[in-house]
């Protein structure tokens, strides 16, 4: 069998570590192609090396833009990449401009598309990706759904005859990093200011939602300035260029900021940490699986399997604004009660490459192939 991967940001390049591992332990051929929507070392090449990612046999360089021009760009770039491997699955990921580029390209040339993280919804329609991933699951041949939830939403949807619950490829790199890290016993890498042996937060703001509206970045940037631990700020570019373009200080009060951390270091800060505040959907699992409390700077979650037993918490646009309960949620300690596992044992790469090894067998078998 032979696999396409379209990849192009982080949280992509993190979940294609186990799947890539899956795929070549089987003996299946895996092509990968970057878009290139992440360029910046520390949010790409990090990840590469890091998680031992076999390095992409095509790039396609397509950097920033808006999003008809990036989502265009991968698109158009996509075509002969495509026409010349003829793969019997490309294999998208996640929510991402990179996502619905690469199911688009690949429906267009009537080639199989398996989309991997299906059916997660915020209900947001302001969110880009929600666009993303509504479009992608309705463009896809097959969709691999990493929870129960998820199934339920393509199932309302009229996807389910083509949905499989597989689990959450995330778990399976987050515990085997989790264990590498506390095996070597690794003292997390914190901006300068913050003690690792101290009581501290960790934080990310990278959401357009959050970032580009400037008096929601404000009200923010006044937030974790305010919080009673130091805050280690792990700032994405996007976070940095628009606090910049709005005149918003974020060094101040419990802040301090530090570059993204590549992923073996994430675990190690946040496994360090009394808690997280962020905006991300991996970081708020992430947290979740390693048993720290999460603050998510949103009104929704689309994994609402973390709020159970209150290790997540959301915090809307209003209560920003009130500092005592802002500052109540966010340094809360631990809950008591032990997490459940609602995203599966830490298998479900394994379960990937056999899921779309079966579904081509049956389409070999039907002729359709
Ligand atoms: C993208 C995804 C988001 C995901 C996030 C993970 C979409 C619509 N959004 O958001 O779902 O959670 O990746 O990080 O696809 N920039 C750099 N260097 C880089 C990449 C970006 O400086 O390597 C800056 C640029 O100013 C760019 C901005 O960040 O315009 C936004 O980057 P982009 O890839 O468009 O979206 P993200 O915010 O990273």
């Amino acid at each position: 069998m032979k696999v396409l991967s379209v990849v192009g940001a982080r949280p992509q390049l993190v979940k294609l570590a186990p799947v890539a591992g899956a795929l070549s332990q089987a003996g299946h051929r895996h092509v990968i192609v970057h878009t290139g929507q992440h360029y910046d070392a520390d949010l790409s090449d990090v990840f590469f090396t890091g998680l031992g990612i076999p390095a992409p046999e095509v790039h396609l360089g397509i950097g920033s833009g808006s999003h008809g021009v990036q989502t265009g760009g991968v698109l158009a770039a996509l075509d002969p990449v495509l026409a010349a491997e003829r793969p019997d699955w490309v294999l998208v990921y996640g929510d991402t401009n990179s996502t619905l580029a690469g199911a688009v390209a690949a429906v267009k040339q009537q080639l199989p598309v398996a989309h991997l993280e299906a059916g997660l919804r915020s209900f947001n329609r302001r969110m880009p990706e929600e666009h993303n991933r509504v479009l992608t699951d309705h463009a896809a041949d097959l969709l691999l759904a990493p929870t129960a939830e998820a199934m339920r939403h393509l199932a309302a949807e009229g996807l389910a005859e083509r949905s499989v619950l597989v689990g959450d490829v995330m778990v399976d790199v987050c515990l085997r990093v989790r264990d590498a890290v506390q095996a070597e016993r690794r003292v997390p890498t914190l901006p300068e200011g913050i003690a690792p042996d101290r009581p501290y937060l960790v934080a990310t703001v990278h959401r357009a939602e959050n970032t580009d509206d400037p008096k929601r970045l404000a009200a923010l940037a006044d937030a974790l300035a305010a919080l009673p631990l130091p805050v280690a700020l792990l700032a994405h570019p996007r976070l940095l260029a628009r606090a910049r373009e709005h005149g918003v200080e974020l060094a101040r009060g419990a802040v301090r900021v530090g570059r993204p951390l590549p992923y073996a270091e994430l675990v190690a800060a946040v496994l360090g940490a009394a808690g997280v505040v962020t905006d991300s959907g991996g970081l708020q699992k992430e947290a979740y699986l390693l048993g720290r409390p999460c603050t998510t700077l949103r009104p929704e979650t689309e994994w609402p399997e973390t709020l159970a037993g209150g290790w997540n918490a959301l915090v809307p646009d209003p209560q920003l604004l009130t500092a005592a309960a802002w500052t109540a949620t966010a340094a809360r300690p631990a809950p008591r009660q032990p997490t459940a596992a609602p995203y599966g044992d830490g298998r479900a790469a394994g379960r990937v490459a056999q899921v779309l090894a079966e579904h081509l067998r049956r389409r070999e078998l039907s002729g359709t192939s």
